[in-house]
């Protein structure tokens, strides 16, 4: 059965994005593959959280994973810092990753861009990180969005490397996966570029957020003066209207105002109110089920101690096996 590992990094509650360009794809796979998922705390350091706002970040998303379907018998739940294997492996490859490919990865450009006065070493690093999370587990596919793509790249580069430098065929390459044909992209509510929790509260829709913060959102979501002509292309804002009704709303409703689009009567503010309607019906029974996690302190320990035992056997495996290809060697 082929391996697949995916994470998520803890910032908050978990949004739309995160739901449909990962975690829905996780709830298929864990029947299918052998799976590893996580809860990225070593990698939200780069941000430097307190230790208050990690621990309930760490605590929201467990509770996110396991009320959304992951079934903790069937994949394997884990929180990154529980398993000191990855840190270890992390430093072997660090030695193996050149700064100026480091540079150039588009994450780390733009984080520059937003945040110049905390470049730290972590930051750069990131990707080897990242390939490292993927590799202590010799996984095949790694399900994640669009935006993830050049970090899967520089995990093959990294492995393959490895591979080259000690003259093994160890890690095995791995590929970004979803069910749908493309990598997804879920747009956010500002209108430019994928939803995300840096782009400001405005922009992301939680699934834990109550309907009428939802809702307000999504009536305040960019969109133009409305079409002048028949069959106009759709600025970016629009078009991000109807990408996220593709997420949730029936086919024959997303066609009647796509027509109202193409023959100018569209109203936007209707489009917005069943957008919103159609948004609560999706979200109302995952928040209801969040809730009851959040509640439940013995489930997720419990879920937190499974998890660590059984991703730190698959971790330990891989490292001792590295240590030997890389020679450390016991004089003792
Ligand atoms: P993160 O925490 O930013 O996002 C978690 C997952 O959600 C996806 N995602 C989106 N998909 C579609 N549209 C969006 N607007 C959107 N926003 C987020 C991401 O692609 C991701 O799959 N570096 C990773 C975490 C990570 C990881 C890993 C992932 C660490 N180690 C190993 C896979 C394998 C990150 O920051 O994702």
């Amino acid at each position: 059965m082929e391996t697949v590992v995916s994470g998520i990094r803890p910032t908050g509650k978990l949004h739309i994005g995160n739901y449909f360009g990962a975690v829905a794809n996780f709830l298929k796979m864990q029947y299918e593959y052998n799976c590893y998922f996580f809860i990225a705390d070593i990698h939200s350091l780069t941000t430097h959280p307190t230790p208050a706002d990690l621990h309930n970040s760490v605590r929201q998303v467990l509770a996110e994973n396991i009320a959304v379907g992951l079934d903790i018998d069937k994949c394997t739940l884990f929180i990154q810092s529980d398993v000191p294997e990855i840190p270890e492996l992390y430093t072997y490859l660090n030695m193996n990753a050149y700064k100026g490919e480091l540079e150039r990865a588009a994450s780390f450009k733009e984080k520059v861009r937003s945040n110049p006065d905390n470049v730290n070493a972590g930051l750069l690093t990131y990707p080897v990180l990242m390939a490292t999370d993927i590799l202590i587990h010799k996984a095949h596919k790694v399900p994640v969005g669009k935006d993830q793509e050049q970090h899967l790249e520089m995990t093959r580069t990294f492995g393959n490397r490895f591979n080259r430098l000690y003259n093994v065929e160890y890690f095995p390459e791995a590929q970004a996966f979803s069910y749908s044909d493309k990598l997804v992209k879920v747009p956010g509510l500002t209108g430019v570029g994928k939803m995300s929790k840096s782009g400001g509260d405005a922009d992301a829709i939680f699934l834990a957020d109550d309907e009428a913060v939802n809702t307000k959102k999504i009536m305040r979501a960019k969109t133009d003066a409305g079409p002048t002509q028949p069959n106009q292309k759709k600025p970016d804002e629009v078009q991000n209207l109807f990408d996220l009704m593709k997420l949730v709303s029936a086919m024959d409703v997303i066609e009647n105002f796509d027509s109202a689009y193409n023959n100018c009567s569209i109203r936007y503010g209707d489009m917005k109110k069943q957008l919103a309607y159609d948004m609560e019906v999706f979200l109302k029974p995952i928040r209801e089920k969040i809730a009851d996690a959040l509640k439940n302190e013995t489930v997720l320990a419990q879920a937190a101690k499974l998890g660590a035992e059984k991703a730190r056997e698959s971790a330990s495996k891989t490292l001792k096996e590295v240590r030997e290809i890389i020679g450390f060697r016991k004089f003792y």
